[in-house]
């Protein structure tokens, strides 16, 4: 005789989940619970509240278990989920894109600031290592500009345009699979250039959380050597700029010292960081245009 089938109410199934995702260590168990259950029903997690007490359908349950197996193996939600929030707007994210971070979008705000109280037309922007995209998008969507977004990863740009077409910027921005140490690549033609770089350095990659260094792209998190590459490039390309751009820069956490004694060892002068919404440094502004 077959054993019965269970069914699970809303409210029971979220505890369960909610216990094992707080036994592996899972931050936000419950929010992450409601998220992968309000995905599967293609319910809001409003409505999850309201139906509690709804059985699931045998189909619902079976999708969510693997969901929650993925996420009890440390996948981030967002590459369960297939999207990510940033900058107010949704995007979508595959395993070849590094997931949005909030503490970017101060990077968005700094580049936004700039264009509104000094560009009087719209302003060429170089993005280096669009990744998502999150970046090019939430600059497009709140000025008048022209992007053109570059990134080592095919698949990654073509991610990008996807979130381009889904955010209604295609018409602001082009997206180009190249390598940023292509020596034929200058900054002649752009006034500002934006980037959030592989920023850690190849030997601290192990001791990451392993929710990001098993799933998110190797390329998109290091440089593979000392986190320090893509700034040396970007001062360089600045030095030897005839008319220099306006850069900005994310900078990782603990890095603010050795992008100082970068920035004096390529003589740039012109430069300020900003600090991010828990006070830490987070983006460096060079700028020889600001009125001393
Ligand atoms: C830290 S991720 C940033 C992604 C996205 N801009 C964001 O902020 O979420 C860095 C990006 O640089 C790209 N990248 C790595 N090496 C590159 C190279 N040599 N040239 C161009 N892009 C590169 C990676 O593929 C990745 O998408």
């Amino acid at each position: 005789m077959s054993e019965a089938v269970r069914t699970w109410r809303i409210l029971d199934i979220l505890k369960v989940t909610e216990a094992a995702f707080t036994e592996k260590g899972i931050k936000n168990p419950r929010l992450n619970a409601e998220l992968l259950l309000a995905e599967t029903t293609g319910d809001s997690r409003f409505n999850l509240y309201l139906n509690f007490e709804k059985p699931l359908t045998q189909m619902e349950v079976s999708d969510y278990r693997e969901k929650v197996k993925r996420r009890l193996k440390y996948e981030p939600l967002q590459f369960i989920l297939g999207k990510a929030g940033f900058y107010g707007m949704e995007f979508k994210v595959t395993p070849n894109v590094l997931i949005p971070r909030q503490e970017t979008e101060i990077l968005v705000e700094k580049v936004l600031e700039y264009i509104k109280g000094n560009c009087a037309s719209a302003p060429k922007i170089l993005e280096i290592g669009t990744g998502s995209g999150c970046i090019s998008a939430a600059i497009a969507a709140n000025c008048e500009c022209g992007i053109t977004a570059i990134d080592i990863s095919a698949d990654a740009i073509a991610v990008a345009k996807e979130n381009a077409a889904l955010n209604n910027i295609e018409g602001k921005a082009e997206y180009l699979t190249r390598d940023f140490f292509d020596n034929a690549l200058t900054f002649a033609g752009y006034d500002i250039i934006v980037s959030n770089p592989p920023y850690i350095s190849a030997a601290d990659i192990p001791g990451l959380n392993e929710e990001v260094n098993a799933y998110e792209p190797y390329i998109a998190l290091t440089d593979n050597a000392d986190g320090l590459s893509f700034y040396k490039r970007i001062f360089e390309l600045y030095n030897s700029a005839q008319i220099k751009p306006v850069v900005f820069l994310e900078i990782g956490d603990g890095k603010k010292e050795s992008i100082i004694r970068l920035l004096e060892e390529y003589r740039i002068t012109d430069s300020s960081i900003h600090n991010d919404l828990i006070n830490l440094p987070r983006v460096l502004e060079i700028n020889n245009k600001k009125i001393k």
